[in-house]
């Protein structure tokens, strides 16, 4: 591909920029009264309003035209084929076949994929069934009532996320419970909870071979044979999901209980596979297979919709353009919903692991930037926390505000003020409030011109401050595949643009190496001079206050 910076919407957008970075949306929509019609794009009950972006009729025709330059429409579609476009790893990128409930096939080295996946998905349906149903149980007869899924990344954040959002459509009496951290509080904490013979381990681990994962499960292995003194119980009591049963059948995983995946979906897109196994398990097969259906409502929709009313390219094109030529360095993710207070969490591996990349598909140096820092809170809480910052900071912070229009728990009017604390967020952020309209607030309270002068320019807000705003009608399951997977496009088209393979992961594997290294030197429990003075100091000062008699 042509250096990005050298195509001709880059540089038009570059000219573009200079002649719109000043203007106000509190202007453009006084002179445009049709900007939500123009800026704002639906998929089923998920409404995109993106009119309170920085943008008028001419910056949207020039970052479309980035996108067809870029050939992402060309890359999506190789993407869907099959194509190894995973070009360090040789891989396809096929998380979209996992939920590609057309079933037409999917072709991966001359074999259709999805009889595996079918197969897979029954496997998940009779386990879960026979579990949820008591058909199954532990290894003493009780019921299974707690699952502890034990991995860590895309083998925890995904199915972390969904069961968090979907707490209305659990089983009653079914708990779920995620370990991810290698720090042993993190276990512990759990197993004070759960009682070994009603409890399921789900050993989740793409590679079978991450530490932690390892570690936690070898650990929760030990406490079970410890309090059931009974280690032929292990194999009903721990199943695993992995692409390695060599190692979960050494680690004594009974074959029938291994639900695997395949080295064509990255850990980061993988919750649509045997990953979801804690999902389903929490929330039936029968909702996990909404989850997918809305999932694959949303491929079809990038799939098929023009550019300019393509929700994930819609996303992708407003976050380059405030990442590359208005500088943000971040892109905040506001969910005014709860059950939604992990997606910014699962949203930070998905897009910053995809494309927190400096070397391009050519192997070489980008000059530009690349993948955002991904952040954000609940809503109303992030407004008692941050927003200060992004109402009157120095520093530019696009964000996206969604909000489900019905909530699963009405309590008096709260989830009016949720809404209405939603609207007028968005709406202060783009209008800002002026000098005149803040000094006619404070002479209307009464203040003295002494005290005006000295309040008055604290009480000045710029505004213009980018937003997108997402609603839809209910948080279930088949709305949160659709919102998950529009993300994932997102991240997708990002990395298209920005000429990055979003589908490897090597950065992730340089501090485990000296994590094994100095784990050594721990153990050894001897000074160390092996390092740099900071680390070497450190560690020494560590031990020192361990061992300190
Ligand atoms: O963070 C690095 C990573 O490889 C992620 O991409 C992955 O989701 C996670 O570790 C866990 O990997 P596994 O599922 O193989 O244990």
């Amino acid at each position: 591909m042509p250096k990005l910076t050298n195509l001709a919407s880059w540089k038009a957008l570059e000219a573009h920029f200079l002649q719109i970075k000043d203007v106000h949306m509190r202007d453009m929509f006084e002179q445009d009264k049709n900007r939500f019609s123009k800026f704002s794009a639906q998929m089923n009950d998920i409404l995109l309003d993106f009119s309170k972006n920085r943008i008028n009729d001419e910056t949207f025709k020039l970052l479309t035209e980035l996108a067809k330059e870029t050939g992402v429409l060309e890359w999506r579609d190789r993407m869907f084929a099959g194509e190894p476009i995973n070009i360090s790893e040789f891989r396809p990128v096929l998380h979209t076949a996992l939920r590609n409930r057309s079933n037409e096939p999917v072709y991966v080295d001359g074999e259709n994929v999805m009889p595996k996946i079918n197969r897979v998905l029954a496997q998940l349906r009779y386990f879960t069934e026979r579990i949820r149903g008591g058909h199954m149980r532990g290894y003493s007869g009780h019921l299974f009532k707690d699952v502890v899924n034990i991995g860590i990344g895309g083998s925890d954040l995904g199915p972390h996320v969904v069961c968090d959002s979907m707490k209305p459509y659990a089983q009653r009496g079914m708990n779920v419970h995620f370990v991810s951290n290698v720090d042993p509080t993190h276990l512990t904490e759990i197993l004070k909870f759960v009682q070994p013979e009603s409890t399921l381990f789900v050993v989740s681990s793409k590679t079978f071979s991450t530490q932690e994962t390892m570690l936690n499960a070898q650990s929760a292995r030990d406490w079970f044979v410890k309090l059931t003194v009974n280690e032929k119980a292990v194999a009903r009591h721990f199943v695993a999901v992995t692409s390695n049963k060599k190692a979960a059948a050494e680690f004594g995983i009974l074959d029938e209980n291994m639900f695997e995946f395949w080295d064509w979906v990255g850990g980061r897109y993988s919750l649509w596979s045997a990953i979801g196994l804690p999902i389903a398990l929490y929330l039936g097969m029968d909702h996990f297979e909404e989850l997918l259906e809305g999932a694959h409502d949303m491929d079809m929709h990038f799939k098929s919709a023009p550019i300019e009313k393509n929700l994930p390219i819609i996303l992708a094109l407003m976050g380059v353009w405030y990442n590359n030529f208005f500088d943000a360095q971040s892109h905040a993710v506001m969910a005014y919903n709860q059950y939604l207070r992990r997606l910014p969490a699962y949203l930070q591996q998905l897009d910053m692991e995809s494309n927190g990349k400096t070397i391009n598909r050519d192997g070489k140096r980008v000059d530009y930037l690349t993948g955002p820092i991904i952040w954000g809170e609940t809503g109303s809480n992030c407004q008692h926390a941050f927003f200060q910052l992004l109402h009157q900071g120095t520093k530019p912070v696009p964000a996206d505000f969604l909000i489900p229009a019905r909530s699963k728990n009405p309590l008096g009017d709260q989830h009016c003020v949720l809404l209405s604390n939603y609207f007028a967020q968005t709406r202060a952020l783009m209008k800002g409030k002026t000098e005149d309209e803040a000094r006619a607030e404070l002479e209307a309270s009464g203040y003295s011109e002494e005290i005006i002068k000295d309040v008055l320019p604290h009480k000045i807000f710029e505004g213009n401050k980018p937003t997108n705003s997402i609603i839809f009608e209910n948080l279930n399951p088949r709305t949160l595949g659709a919102l998950l997977a529009m993300y994932e496009h997102k991240v997708f088209v990002q990395g298209i643009i920005w000429n990055i393979n979003s589908f490897d992961q090597w950065g992730v594997e340089y501090g485990k190496q000296l994590a094994s290294d100095i784990q050594s030197e721990l153990s050894c429990r001897q000074n160390t001079a092996s390092y740099d003075d900071s680390t070497n100091n450190l560690i020494n000062y560590c031990m020192s206050l361990q061992f300190s008699d």
